[in-house]
């Protein structure tokens, strides 16, 4: 997490601007605090950094002595790791001799060495951060060094790190240069005329340039005014042909919502058909990107499937499991990735790893897939963000193509990993003569329909006389709800509980609707509402059974339930209706009610939807 931006260029404009303006886009990936760090006219460097939200930071700068214009400047937006989220542990952070300034995105595993032997060389910290090592350790090695090469002596600074890091450096001994590094987490370079950008994701430069250089792991990049040149961290040259974006600047600003969040639930049917397009032809499941993995012979003897996701990606690997079993009759277990790292897991060839994670930079889905590969297990990543860390990683890559999802809880994406898996799941089962040709008829011409009942969903959620808004202002003020569900109605009330407790903060849980009477159901009173995803199933009758013994408890009972089912009236207080589908494919269809619920709950609540305290979009430190 954190946000990094850089300028550099040729003539002075108002970089401050440019720095505030690139991190408000930055803003969901970390909100603890930010900074910004600009050459000034006489040759220094002016620091403001300030605890809290960018707002915070724009309010001081606009208060005190703001910046002139520059051709220089860095600036970050900071999810806390190590010390407090204060104004001294912000970024950007200065050496000793105030000659430069670095602003951090990672974590330096080996900071508390690096420190003590700094200070034994006399540097004095300001701050409780691992990250301010960096600038001690570019100072001791840029002053040690007869030739003042900054570049240098970034590289041989982070020769003596472990951990993960992205890094921005400006110097004021060098006005026409600025220094972007990194191991890991995200960084890309756009390239301007007469002047170059660097920051953490796209948005936050789209508006200067479309032309961008991903920085790859263990890479450095050295910014001036006519040209970026990209070495390895021992300096030999790289040479790299940029990408142009061709996103609308649109598509990453709210385009008329409110909230990010629910201009991306709104924008589920758009990114759901781009999942699907051009995957399926002539009855048949088409992925050519396994086309490498099939010819090497790695996807033919599979005979166990480990789904390793976090969050909502792993409930989008819970409904995988249901599918792939379902038609690969291939054994599957999806788990979540901070513990397969830790569980000594018996992987090899023969176990297939499915790494889930929209940024594509989870630290703890990152690690254990890294781990699943020293044992040679073959992996494939769905994802959503191209060139993430974890495309590295893996033999293959399904992208999600969900378009960038700015809202930190994850929608859109959330529905574009569970078709992907969905068609990841028809696949294996068509290598393997699973599925007939009449049953995969069915089972696409469901999919395709998908995108149009999402729509009717929120056709209907959007008109007037629905019931989920109204529904959800009037549960403002519980303190708890429970979500239950069975099959594949058990991950869909986990994901909506998930969804619920972090844009709302009501505690929220789910249950597998048969588990809750040897336990949980002792937590209901009448004021505790229920949601009950009883959509047509196989277990429909079951779920209802469940429903009942928490009626006669006195509950209020919230039901996602299928157009036309008459039956359920008697047994709900409130009704959210999903169109008639497969009933594998129902978790799609069932999430979004639960997703808008969520959304007015929290905004009928004041809670900030887009940025929910304590999360971060990417999360990629263990
Ligand atoms: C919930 C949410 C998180 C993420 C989790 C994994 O709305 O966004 O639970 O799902 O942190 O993130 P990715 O998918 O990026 O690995």
């Amino acid at each position: 997490m954190c946000g990094i931006i850089g300028y550099v260029g040729s003539k002075e404009i108002d970089v401050t601007s440019i720095l505030l303006d690139g991190l408000s886009k930055l803003e969901y990936r970390g909100y603890d605090s930010a900074g910004i760090a600009v050459l000034n006219s006489t040759g220094t460097i002016d620091l403001h950094r300030q605890a809290g939200k960018i707002a915070n930071l724009v309010a001081t700068v606009e208060n005190g002595s703001r910046p002139g214009d520059s051709t220089l400047g860095i600036g970050h937006t900071r999810w806390a790791t190590h010390g407090r989220p204060n104004d001294t542990n912000a970024h950007p952070h200065p050496d000793c001799s105030g000659s430069l300034t670095v602003v951090h995105n990672g974590i330096i595993e080996n900071y508390a060495e690096l420190r003590r032997a700094l200070q034994q060389d006399g540097h004095v910290f300001q701050s409780e951060t691992d990250s301010e090592v960096l600038a001690h350790l570019i100072e001791r090695e840029y002053f040690g060094a007869a030739n003042h090469d900054l570049v240098l002596a970034v590289r041989t600074a982070l020769q003596h790190v472990t951990g993960a890091y992205s890094i921005g450096v400006v110097s004021r001994e060098h006005p026409d240069l600025l220094v972007g590094a990194r191991c890991a987490g995200p960084l890309i370079v756009g390239l301007g005329e007469n002047e170059q950008f660097l920051a953490s994701d796209i948005p936050a430069i789209l508006k200067h340039t479309r032309r961008i250089l991903i920085l790859e792991e263990g890479e450095v990049a050295e910014l001036r005014p006519e040209g970026v040149k990209l070495t390895t961290l021992y300096g030999t040259a790289i040479e790299r042909a940029p990408l142009t974006i061709d996103w609308d600047i649109e598509a990453a600003e709210k385009g008329g919502y409110p909230h990010f969040v629910i201009k991306e639930i709104n924008e589920q049917p758009e990114a759901l058909r781009r999942a699907l397009t051009g995957r399926s032809r002539d009855g048949q499941l088409h992925l050519p990107e396994l086309e490498r993995m099939e010819h090497a012979g790695l996807l033919n003897n599979i005979q166990r499937i480990l789904v390793v996701a976090c969050g909502t990606s792993y409930h989008a690997g819970m409904i995988a499991k249901y599918a792939i079993e379902k038609w690969a009759r291939i054994p599957v277990e999806t788990i979540t990735a901070a513990e397969f790292r830790y569980c000594d897991p018996i992987v090899g060839p023969e176990t297939l790893c499915i790494a889930v994670t929209q940024s594509g930079e989870t630290a703890d889905t990152l690690v254990g897939i890294r781990q699943a590969r020293e044992h040679g297990a073959p992996v494939i990543a769905v994802t959503n963000i191209v060139s993430s860390a974890i495309t590295r990683l893996a033999d293959a890559v399904l992208y999600l193509q969900a378009g960038p999802e700015i809202g930190v809880v994850a929608t859109k994406t959330f529905v574009s990993s569970v078709a992907v898996l969905y068609m990841l799941g028809l696949y294996l089962g068509q290598s393997r003569d699973r599925i007939h040709e009449d049953q995969m008829r069915e089972f696409l011409t469901s999919l395709d329909q998908l995108p149009d009942q999402i729509q009717r969903i929120l056709d209907q959620a959007n008109s007037e006389g629905d019931i989920i808004e109204p529904l959800a202002k009037s549960m403002a003020t519980v303190n708890s709800i429970m979500f239950i569900g069975r099959g594949v109605g058990y991950p869909t009330a986990l994901e909506g509980a998930l969804k619920l407790k972090e844009i709302s903060y009501i505690h929220a849980e789910g249950f597998p609707a048969g588990e809750l009477k040897h336990g949980s159901i002792a937590l209901l009173d009448p004021a505790t509402p229920l949601i009950g995803i009883a959509t047509t199933s196989h277990v429909y009758e079951k779920v209802v059974s469940n429903i009942q013994e928490v009626r006669a408890r006195d509950a209020h009972i919230i039901v996602v339930a299928t157009e036309g089912d008459e039956n359920i009236r008697q047994h709900a207080n409130d009704i959210m209706y999903v169109p008639a589908t497969l009933e594998v494919f129902s978790p799609l269809l069932a999430s979004v009610p639960l997703q808008l619920f969520a959304y007015h709950v929290a905004v009928a609540r004041g809670c900030n939807v887009d940025q929910p305290r304590n999360l971060a979009k990417s999360v990629t430190v263990e």
